[in-house]
């Protein structure tokens, strides 16, 4: 599977289909791409914050790509003239060659509606997408909590997309204790140097987790680039 990190927590899985994250491209400083420049088969969303709807509803609308996300935001997306599907935690959605578990996130969620209103958009997520034998946890915006290490054991992800920008989610203390409770052989950090409230240095990510002696090799990619991860 092809990982290419689209800046901030936007990531494009490419294997036997094309799996979109969290797709925040305009507005993104760091963005190396355009939105009307992504293909995807499949749009998942982990919550409603414009860092991570983003630019979900016109790309969905251009590849007419269904957007997966909580029940509640699917709802809203589904006034947008958008295909939404709609799930909740622990189940998993089985669809070609993907299967997306959504996963408990600490973290909160809501939307602008067309009137400026501000509305709730249910609870925020993670995800675990599983295509062609290889699984990858995005952990949306997200504290560390112990029940990582069930998320871990159950789900066995090869890569974790871990957010280490601290304020908004978990600083990197947080998320290299998130490592050792998931265990996973690879991961690469995200949720960072996108504003200035998050600005961290990824080398001292991957110091913190060497020093802890996780057997987790940390892949620190720059906007635009790409990590092939095969088991
Ligand atoms: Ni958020
Ligand atoms: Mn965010």
């Amino acid at each position: 599977m092809k990982i290419t990190w689209l800046g901030h927590a936007a990531f494009l899985l490419e294997g036997s289909m094309k799996v979109l994250i969290d797709p925040f491209l305009t507005g993104n400083p760091n963005a190396p791409v355009k939105p009307e420049d992504v293909e995807a088969d499949y749009i998942v969303v982990t919550h409603g914050h414009g860092d991570h709807l983003g630019d979900a509803v016109e790309i969905a609308k251009k590849n007419e790509a269904p957007v997966v996300c909580i029940h509640e935001l699917s709802r809203i997306l589904a006034k947008k003239d958008v295909e939404a599907v709609g799930m909740n935690m622990g189940g998993t959605l089985r669809t070609g060659s993907i299967a997306v578990t959504m996963v408990p996130a600490w973290h909160s969620a809501d939307v602008e509606d067309e009137q400026g209103n501000i509305i709730s958009a249910g609870m925020s997520a993670g995800v675990i997408v599983s295509m062609d034998g290889v699984r990858v946890y995005h952990t949306g915006d997200t504290d560390v909590f112990l029940d990582m290490q069930l998320i871990g054991e159950l789900h066995k992800p090869d890569v974790m997309l871990v957010p280490i920008g601290d304020y908004y989610t978990m600083g990197i203390a947080g998320a290299v204790k998130a490592l050792e409770l998931v265990r996973p052989k690879v991961a690469i950090p995200m949720h960072y140097n996108t504003f200035p409230l998050i600005e961290k240095d990824p080398e001292d990510f991957r110091k913190a987790v060497k020093a802890k002696g996780l057997n987790v090799e940390v892949v620190i990619l720059n906007p635009g680039e790409s990590y092939e991860f095969s088991r």
